[in-house]
C-alpha cells in the first residue's frame, strides 16, 4: 500500500495545531508529509519545511505556488490539511476543491456561518473527501461511549453536561496562539465558542447521536476591553427532549483543558474525562459503578479500532488526532467506517457560535436551531 502524500497550509515556527497534524498523520504510516506552505511568510515556510525535514524545494511561499507545483509532479500531494487561523479557512478549502485536491481542515469550519455555507456548497460540488479535525471524537473511550449510548447502555438520554473549561485567556492575550483568537477579524463571530464551545457542542451530539433542537445563550467577555467572548453558559435541547447544558470558558483559572461529557439516562449514566481519557465511567441505576478502560478486551468494535496500545499503556491527544487521520484515509481511498466529521458537522459547529453570539447578544431567550 503506498502512502499517501499530505501537504499542509499553516503549521509555521511556534504553531499550535501544525506539528499535531504532522505527528497524527504520519503515525500509522499510511500518510507522509511531503510538501506545505507553513507561513504566510516564505522565509517562515521554508525554516518549517527544514523542521519537518521535507525536502527544502516543496516548502513553498504559499497555497497557490504548492498546488500549482505539486500538480505538475508525478508525485504531488493527495490531499491538503489545512491548519491556519479561522478566517484562512475557507479561501484554502476553495483552492484545493478547485483542483480536484480533497481536504482535511481543522475546526471551526470557518470564520462565520455565511462562509460555512458556501463551503458546504463547494464541498457538495466538488465530490471528493473532506474532513474536519473535531479530535475529541477519535478517542478510543468516546467512541465507545457512543457505542454504549447507541446500544442502550443508559436507555433514553435525558439530560446531558458537557463542559470545558480553560484558563490562558484569564488574563491578557499575549503570544501567537492568543492573539488571532481575540481578533474578530481573524477568529471570527465567536472567541471562546469557536474555540472550544464547537468542540463541546460536536462531542455531545457525537455521543448520544441526538441532534441539539433549541439554545438558550449567555456569552460573555468577561476580561477588560476583549471584543470576543470569553465565558460561556448555553441551555441546549436535544430532538428526543433531552435537556443539556453547555459550559465553555477560557478565563476558568488553573483549569488545562478540562473537557468532560456527562450524559444520563433512564438506566444509567456515562461520565468521561479528556484528561483522564483511558477511563470511562458507566453509572447503572440500581447503584452500580463500572469502570471501562482503554485497551480493554471488552471494548466494541470502533474503540478497538481506535487503540494501538494493550490495556495499562495510556493514548492520548496525538493518538486521538491520528484516528481522525485513519478515518480520513479510510475516506481518500474509498473505504468504508470513517467516523470523521465532515462538512455537515462543520456547519453546525458555525450555526451553533453564530445563533450563540446573537441570542447572547439579543438576549432574546430560546433560539430554534435549524437542522
Ligand atoms: N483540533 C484541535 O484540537 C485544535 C487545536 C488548536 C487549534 N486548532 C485550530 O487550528 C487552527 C490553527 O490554530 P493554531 O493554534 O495552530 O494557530 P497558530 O497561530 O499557532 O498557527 C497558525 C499557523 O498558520 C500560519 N499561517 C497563517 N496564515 C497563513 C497563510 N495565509 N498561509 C500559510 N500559513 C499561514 C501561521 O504562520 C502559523 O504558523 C485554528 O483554526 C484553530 O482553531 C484546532
Amino acid at each position: 500500500m503506498t502512502r499517501l502524500r499530505m501537504g499542509m497550509v499553516g503549521g509555521g515556527p511556534g504553531s499550535f495545531i501544525g506539528p499535531v497534524h504532522r505527528i497524527a498523520a504520519e503515525l500509522d504510516r499510511e500518510i507522509e508529509l511531503v510538501a506545505g506552505a507553513f507561513s504566510s511568510d516564505p522565509a517562515r515556510s521554508r525554516v518549517a519545511g527544514d523542521s519537518y525535514r521535507i525536502d527544502g524545494a516543496r516548502a513553498y511561499p504559499d497555497l497557490e505556488t504548492m498546488l500549482r507545483e505539486e500538480a505538475a509532479r508525478s508525485d504531488g500531494i493527495d490531499f491538503v490539511a489545512v491548519t491556519t487561523p479561522n478566517f484562512h479557512h475557507l479561501p484554502a478549502v476553495r483552492a484545493a476543491l478547485a483542483v480536484g485536491i480533497p481536504v482535511i481542515c481543522d475546526k471551526p469550519a470557518t470564520a462565520t456561518l455565511a462562509e460555512a455555507e458556501e463551503m458546504a456548497g463547494l464541498v457538495r460540488d466538488a465530490g471528493l473527501p473532506f474532513a474536519l479535525t473535531y479530535t475529541y471524537s477519535g478517542y478510543p473511550l468516546a467512541r465507545e461511549a457512543r457505542a454504549r449510548v447507541a446500544a442502550g447502555a443508559i436507555g433514553a438520554v435525558r439530560k446531558v453536561v458537557v463542559e470545558y473549561p480553560q484558563g490562558w485567556l484569564a488574563g491578557e492575550a499575549s503570544g501567537k496562539q492568543a492573539e488571532w483568537r481575540v481578533d474578530p477579524s481573524r477568529a471570527g463571530a465567536g472567541g471562546c465558542i469557536a474555540d472550544i464551545g464547537v468542540h463541546a457542542f460536536h462531542l455531545a451530539e457525537f455521543v448520544t447521536g441526538l441532534r441539539v433542537t433549541r439554545i438558550m445563550a449567555d456569552l460573555g467577555t468577561v476580561v477588560p476591553g476583549r471584543l470576543l467572548d470569553d465565558d460561556c453558559q448555553i441551555l441546549l435541547r436535544f430532538e428526543n427532549g433531552a435537556r443539556g447544558a453547555l459550559l465553555a470558558s477560557q478565563i476558568s483559572v488553573g483549569e488545562r483543558n478540562g473537557l468532560r461529557i456527562r450524559i444520563y439516562g433512564d438506566v444509567g449514566g456515562l461520565d468521561w474525562k479528556q484528561e483522564c481519557p483511558n477511563v470511562l465511567v458507566l453509572h447503572h441505576i440500581g447503584g452500580r459503578t463500572e469502570l471501562i478502560q482503554a485497551g480493554d478486551a471488552a471494548l466494541g468494535t470502533e474503540a478497538a479500532l481506535a487503540s494501538r496500545t494493550p490495556g495499562g499503556h495510556p493514548e492520548g491527544y496525538l493518538e486521538a488526532f491520528a484516528n481522525i487521520y485513519r478515518d480520513f484515509a479510510r475516506q481518500l481511498r474509498g473505504e468504508p467506517g470513517s467516523l470523521a466529521p465532515g462538512i455537515e458537522e462543520g456547519v453546525r459547529g458555525m450555526r451553533l457560535i453564530d445563533l450563540a453570539v446573537r441570542a447572547s447578544a439579543e438576549n432574546c431567550g430560546w433560539i430554534d436551531f435549524p437542522k
